[in-house]
């Protein structure tokens, strides 16, 4: 299976920024580099992105995610984009990132409607779970994992999982540059497929796409991207370097 290399933006570029900086990642990108590339830039930036990645060279590797969807289809939300809004735009959506849920207050009973929402209209949500530093030191990784994707995949179908990515993104590595180890992180997979396994049977849990996000650099991606049931990684920082982000693609095929 091709690996699937996220870049997750965040409130950085632009519209005219986010043009050069998808430009500037193709022309480095090699031809060989094997993996499906999912840019998600500012909500603002994806329709004029989306029109560049058309004139790229790799076009054909190249999809469109948004960072953020509402779970409701429309109605008075003022400030709220859906998933019915951006169905023509995107094929994907980052959804539980845990800036929302730190920052913003996201729930998992919301998150779980936002998964329900993508799937509505045939957008790939990207749902993202980790614990906190605290509650790895505590030794309660797992269950927190397992308790999020309990809730957050409450309305899926067994049928809808080839239609989801879930990233296992631990608090503590986001935005600090405390990767976590691959051993860590090949546990933790293990423990997410396991969990699927159980809910929904073991074909599905072995063919979820699971990633690995957390200060991922070119220095480390490579250690994640060989792990066994680690389908591909989400990037925050270096995926807004050009340098940095075509070097996690071009490292990251098998
Ligand atoms: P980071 O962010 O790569 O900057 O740690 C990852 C993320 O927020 O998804």
């Amino acid at each position: 299976m091709k690996k699937l290399i996220v870049g997750n933006w965040k409130m950085f570029t632009t519209t005219a920024e986010a043009e050069l900086l998808v430009e500037r990642v193709d022309a480095k990108v090699l031809p060989t580099h094997g993996s499906e590339v999912v840019f998600c830039p500012p909500a603002t930036a994806l329709e004029n992105v989306k029109a560049k990645l058309n004139t790229l060279k790799h076009k054909q590797s190249y999809s469109l995610g948004i960072q953020n969807i509402y779970d409701q289809d429309e109605g008075p939300f003022t400030g709220e984009i859906s998933a019915a809004q951006v169905k023509d735009l995107v094929n994907y959506a980052i959804v539980g990132h845990s800036e929302r849920r730190r920052i913003f207050a996201e729930r998992d009973t919301e998150i779980a409607k936002k998964v329900a929402a993508c799937l509505r209209h045939n957008i790939t949500p990207i749902l993202c779970v980790g614990e906190t530093l605290a509650e790895r030191e505590a030794g309660h990784s797992k269950r927190v994992v397992v308790d999020q994707l309990t809730v957050d995949l409450g309305y899926m179908t067994a049928q809808e999982l080839e239609n989801i990515v879930i990233a296992y993104e631990p608090v503590w590595a986001i935005g600090t540059g405390n990767f976590a180890k691959p051993d860590d992180v090949r546990e933790m997979i293990g423990v997410i497929r396991g969990h699927i396994e159980e809910l929904y049977g073991e074909i599905h849990g072995a063919h979820v796409r699971v990633l690995y996000g957390g200060s991922v650099e070119p220095e480390n991606a490579r250690s994640y991207t060989r792990i066994a049931g680690c389908d591909g990684l989400l990037v925050g920082g270096a995926s807004i370097n050009y340098i940095k982000f075509s070097e996690i693609i071009n490292l990251s095929h098998r």
